[in-house]
């Protein structure tokens, strides 16, 4: 049997689950929920999330990749006791994997088109109703949202072609770097722009008022808790095996949960310093922050038109999304075709092959949804809607719970608490909190639980 490809470099398994990790969830969902809540004081109970849930069931993530050697698809059978049922989640594990692509891969198109259209200066001259204008007819269109939606595949699917230490580990590390780099830049332009100091209030100075009311005086406390959980899974990349892939990739020379820390805090500084760069430009401008999910595509380009040289840091801005969006894309693509290969033995070109045109194909729905099909609802949501409310209220926070469980219920009911933590600290660095078994066995999943159930009763319960 081949043996199983591995990573060439710490740095490069580091930047890699960072890559995945940093996405749209930081730089687009994280910015305009924040806004929408009352800035600072989201971001604690964000981070109190991070910590308390995040950071450990990531290591289990990465536990479970490094022991069986194997994606989602079939990491559960290699360590599971006889008999037991833990594998069938592999199956929903790569469905969240697919759901998640079928969405992303139309918004980091939309990244692009807006990018090029930066370079071009498509957006000089128009006012704040053009901006807007040009955003609804983009979304009108299928066909130019097509090209760049194939373009995101055909990308994705050929850094992956290359393989895991020439394709995805050198060119995500390297897009990785750039991103970092671009980061610091933007943030500085940001936050030295004449007006950025009233951003940087809303922003930093925590607004308790916004968080527990909103803009009619409804108490929505517990909404915000749920969403800031939702976004720590997100943001994180949990539940789905996305995660638990590159643990298969490396060696024992550390421990687990050190490596969720450092992917964890580069997660969470490039969400922080996203915000950095939105608030002070928006506020320097003029421009609402907390339009919500519109908030890049409708708002900023404004700014940019705004600013002295905005063509070039609009372009600028728009690479660093593209690049997150696309490090995102690539590491999942790694994780779907892992499963191909693991499940059905077959080589990593039939697997591109094969997912280059599923993917594809899997992508139209979500694109049509915001024209031709945009009649399509369910459950009162249209499908990008739809998609995304699968995937991230439903199958993370679930799969973290079956994660959680697997880790920590006895080896005769699971993998077994001994066994994972064994795994996890094997090698240097930070250890895995094992006394707090109690805590994680009874009380995080019931947590998780709690707010999961609350998250539904407040979308779908009648409201009166
Ligand atoms: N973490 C990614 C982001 O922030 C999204 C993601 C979720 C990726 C789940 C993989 C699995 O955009």
């Amino acid at each position: 049997m081949k043996e199983r490809e591995t990573f060439a470099s710490r740095l490069g398994f580091v930047l890699i689950s960072a890559g995945c990790a940093i996405g749209l969830g930081n730089v687009w969902r994280f910015p305009y929920i924040v806004g929408q809540y009352g800035g600072a004081a989201f971001v604690l109970i964000y981070l109190a999330f991070l910590v308390v849930m995040g950071l450990p069931i990531m290591a289990m993530e990465f536990a479970v990749g490094r022991a069986s050697r194997k994606s989602v698809i079939v990491s559960f059978q290699q360590l599971e006791p006889k008999g037991s049922k833990w594998h069938w989640y592999g199956w929903f594990g790569m469905a969240g994997n697919y759901l998640l692509m079928m969405f992303y891969t139309t918004i980091a198109g939309w990244l692009l088109l807006y990018f090029c259209k930066m370079v071009l200066g498509r957006f000089e001259g128009l006012d704040t109703a053009g901006v807007a204008d040009a955003y609804g007819q983009m979304v009108a269109t299928p066909g130019i949202q097509l090209l760049f939606m194939a373009i995101v595949v055909v990308l994705g699917m050929l850094v992956c072609s290359r393989g895991l230490q020439n394709g995805v580990e050198k060119i995500n590390k390297a897009m990785m770097l750039c991103l970092l780099a671009l980061l610091v830049v933007l943030a500085v332009r940001a936050v030295t722009l004449p007006g950025a100091i009233e951003g940087l209030k809303f922003y930093l100075v925590p607004n308790f008022h916004n968080l527990m009311y909103d803009g009619e005086g409804n108490f929505r406390l517990f909404r915000a808790i749920y969403d800031a959980m939702g976004q720590a899974f997100f943001t994180l990349s949990l539940g789905i095996g996305a995660m638990a892939i590159f643990g298969s990739y490396i060696g024992k020379e550390r421990r687990l949960f050190g490596e969720a820390i450092s992917v964890g805090i580069l997660d969470t500084c490039v969400a922080f310093i996203s915000g950095l760069i939105i608030f002070p430009s928006a506020f320097a401008f003029g421009v609402q922050p907390d339009a919500g999910p519109n908030l890049i595509f409708v708002t900023l380009p404004n700014v940019f038109n705004a600013m002295p040289g905005g063509r070039l840091w609009g372009a600028m801005f728009f690479v660093f999304l593209f690049f997150a969006a696309l490090s995102t894309v690539t590491a999942v693509f790694e994780n779907i075709l892992a499963c191909w290969m693991d499940k059905w033995a077959i080589s990593r070109r039939k697997a591109v092959l094969a997912n280059l045109v599923l993917i594809f194909l899997l992508s139209l729905p979500c694109l049509l949804g915001n024209n031709l099909w945009s009649g399509v609802k369910v459950l009162g949501m249209g499908i990008m809607d739809l998609e995304d409310f699968l995937v991230s209220n439903n199958l993370l926070p679930l799969g973290s719970v079956v994660y959680l469980l697997f880790c920590c219920v006895s080896d005769k009911y699971g993998w077994g608490y001994e066994n994972f933590l064994k795994e996890a600290n094997q090698g240097e660095g930070a250890r895995f909190p094992g006394k707090l078994r109690v805590y994680f066995t009874f009380v995080l999943p019931v947590i998780v639980l709690i707010i999961f159930f609350m998250g539904y009763w407040d979308k779908f319960a009648p409201k009166g």
